[in-house]
């Protein structure tokens, strides 16, 4: 290395520190250290994948909806996510990856997604409890995501955030519609906030003092806020809704400490969340497999399409020719 390149890299760094130290924006043309381009990349594309594999567990439930409105609802809601999944795969393709890297990273099994996806969806009040639960976390966690410190995530985040209130909003809808009706819906409905209560809690990752990347992501205004106070702040949402819809949140130990000025609760089974991450859940082989045979059955629209890009490309070139 030169004197030149080394006085070059340090004025590259000292220009990132800037930003990030300004609450500027990093964009796709800025120079950015190696690491800081491999997180966003990790992190970028596990969420993506985590929108697209989150379609199944709802997806599940499109032809089974009570209603014609139901089902409206439903489409609209899934389709959504995919919406997510594509504004979050050509983000992290700015950082210099392809989306068929992506694909294969997901379908070859090597990329994470959120393990929530991983837990069955058995009975229709399950579409109130992910609504209600799963996209209220996601929503804590992805609101401080539209101040992250590169461009395209945090504006991807701010539509995707819009969206997701919305979908809160209707699982909220879905419960309360159940907890207003027999004592066989009621019962339904709780059953379904008991399941997905303590895999919501753990979408936000391990304990503080176990979550060893947070500290970097946090210098470089990717995380805005610990994995603990977005749980707590979590849990701040979910208490008066629980009480306004009528169900029981299944933690006996959840109280306020107004001393702490903390919520307190039993401890979360961390083991539990381990497994699935390990791809032993009980829906980890099945998420994958649909999502391998719908890359594989889909093979002839991306063949057609790119033959198409050929021809126009030809003609526009013979047109130019003559
Ligand atoms: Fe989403
Ligand atoms: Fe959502």
């Amino acid at each position: 290395m030169t004197a030149d390149t080394v006085t070059a890299d340090a004025e590259q760094q000292a220009h990132f520190d800037d930003l990030i130290a300004a609450d500027s924006r990093v964009e796709p043309r800025d120079w950015m250290p190696e690491a800081y381009r491999k997180t966003l990349i990790r992190q970028i594309s596990q969420h993506a994948h985590s929108e697209i594999i989150g379609m199944q567990p709802e997806g599940n439930w499109i032809t089974r909806a009570p209603s014609l409105k139901r089902k409206a609802i439903l489409l609209a809601k899934v389709q959504d996510e995919a919406g997510h999944g594509l504004y979050l795969y050509s983000a992290a393709q700015t950082l210099g990856i392809t989306r068929d890297e992506m694909t294969h990273q997901l379908i070859d099994g090597k990329a994470k997604y959120s393990s929530i996806f991983n837990y069955p969806t058995p009975t229709w009040a399950d579409m109130g409890a992910i609504g209600w639960l799963v996209d209220g976390a996601a929503i804590c966690n992805q609101v401080p995501l539209c101040r992250a410190s590169y461009g395209p995530y945090g504006r991807a985040m701010v539509r995707i955030c819009k969206e997701e209130s919305f979908h809160q909003r209707q699982g909220f809808e879905i419960l309360l519609t159940l907890m207003q009706g027999t004592d066989a819906q009621r019962a339904m409905a709780q059953d379904a906030v008991d399941r997905w209560y303590w895999p919501s809690l753990m979408m936000f990752g391990p304990p503080d003092d176990a979550s060893p990347n947070s500290a970097r992501s946090t210098a470089w205004k990717i995380k805005r806020f610990s994995n603990d106070e977005l749980r707590q702040r979590f849990l701040g949402m979910l208490v008066p809704q629980a009480e306004a819809l009528g169900v029981t949140l299944p933690d006996p130990e959840l109280h306020w400490d107004e001393d702490a000025q903390r919520w307190r609760m039993t401890e979360i089974d961390w083991s539990e969340f381990h497994e699935i991450l390990a791809g032993r859940g009980p829906m980890n082989a099945v998420r994958l497999q649909n999502r391998r045979d719908a890359h594989e059955d889909g093979a002839w629209v991306r063949e057609a399409a790119a033959e198409y890009a050929r021809k126009q490309a030809a003609t526009a070139e013979n047109r130019e020719a003559a």
